[in-house]
């Protein structure tokens, strides 16, 4: 880990806490930063009706989203697991729609972390092209 790594897994064991996660126990945070280096954080929230969940990295997104922001750099994501979090097909999908070229850097609990482009991570991705 580098020093930018470092103090991001630091930022994001602090946001996890906050994570809503009594039917999974399994806790998520993320960190979403922007092109001129703004952060927009996430927790995932899960809902008795379970289905309703939603990943901590698709909070980050639509709080970016919704306070203007539309040029994506880096997302960060760790979760309870030592392996590093793979993000979920469905929050592949979204940040691939608003975030084509956002690297994604999934830390594991004790540290280790991976780092992938979005493309890498859905390749073939469907987006508004071939909604034309
Ligand atoms: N979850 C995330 O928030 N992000 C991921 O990348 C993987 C899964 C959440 C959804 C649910 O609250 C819990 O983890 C278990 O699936």
């Amino acid at each position: 880990m580098n020093e930018k790594e470092r103090q991001l897994f630091q930022q994001l064991l602090n946001l996890k806490q906050h994570a809503l996660a009594k039917y999974s126990h399994f806790h998520v945070a993320s960190i979403l930063v922007t092109a001129d280096g703004s952060q927009y954080t996430g927790i995932n929230i899960e809902s008795s009706s379970y289905s309703l969940t939603i990943c901590a990295e698709r909070v980050a997104l639509f709080k970016a989203l919704s306070e203007g922001e539309r040029d994506f750099k880096e997302i960060h994501i760790l979760s309870d697991d030592e392996r590093p979090v793979s993000p979920c097909g469905a929050c592949r999908q979204v940040l691939f729609d608003y975030a084509p070229d956002l690297t994604v850097y999934m830390y594991g609990a004790s540290g280790e972390v991976r780092v992938k482009n979005i493309q890498e991570l859905l390749p073939d991705g469907f987006n508004d092209e071939f909604l034309k």
